[in-house]
């Protein structure tokens, strides 16, 4: 069974209700998203399988560590890509995939419009990353595709969830990991999180 992991970190929970704040400018929502994730990221990434290496420094050999799995960063567009940078800057040698995704209004289905991914998939740990987990429905689309393109070692990360959410990912896909920001009171009528923050991607890139 998935585990599910809701961050308890002060700094994390500060930054998330900046982020909700209404008032919150498009600069400082982007600047925020970007540090919740870099703050995530480190708790997303605490237990990588790593291997033994033999290190040379100056004055002798080391017994060193390194991460076993080459790490692949699958952003759900466009949302996702606002957490992409940080995740980035913990593990600069990722390689980063896109999933284009969108939910219809009306069905709140999600529809693909965009996916490619790095090579060797299969061999790599993958983080996909949405700012919003809402009805899963654009979770559990694109860990579909991602898995019939072979990998079957995958993570998610939201910074923020509803319970519906949560239920529904964790059932479809009970090998994937879940890590929340915060995980939130409930679902409205028109599949937004409440109390949310809104539409994350209108959000971050000012299109509201
Ligand atoms: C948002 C969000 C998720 C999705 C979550 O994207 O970034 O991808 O909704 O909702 P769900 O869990 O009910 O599928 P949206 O479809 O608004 O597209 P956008 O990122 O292009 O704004
Ligand atoms: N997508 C968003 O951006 N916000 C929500 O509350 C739900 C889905």
């Amino acid at each position: 069974m998935a585990q599910v992991f809701e961050m308890t970190h002060p700094l994390i929970q500060h930054k998330i209700s900046m982020l909700r704040n209404v008032d919150t400018t498009v600069k400082d929502f982007r600047a925020l998203a970007n540090e919740i994730a870099l703050l995530m990221g480190y708790e997303a990434t605490r237990d990588l399988t790593l291997e033994d290496i033999k290190v040379e420094t100056p004055m002798a050999v080391a017994n060193g560590k390194a991460i076993q799995k080459q790490v692949a960063i699958v952003p759900i567009l466009r949302a996702g890509l606002g957490m992409v940078d940080a995740i980035l800057s913990l593990i600069p040698a990722a390689k980063v995939g896109h999933i284009g995704l969108y939910r219809d209004h009306e069905t709140l289905e999600p529809v693909e419009y965009y996916c490619k991914l790095p090579p060797e998939i299969d061999q790599r740990q993958v983080l996909v990353v949405d700012p919003m987990l809402a009805t899963g429905g654009s979770a559990i689309a694109a860990i579909n595709f991602i898995k019939q393109r072979g990998a079957n070692n995958i993570r998610f990360m939201c910074l923020i969830a509803a319970p519906e959410g949560v239920k529904a990912l964790t059932e479809a896909h009970p090998d994937v990991d879940v890590y929340c920001g915060c995980i939130d009171d409930h679902l409205n009528e028109n599949g937004y999180i409440v109390p949310g923050l809104g539409d994350a991607g209108d959000r971050l890139f000012g299109t509201l």
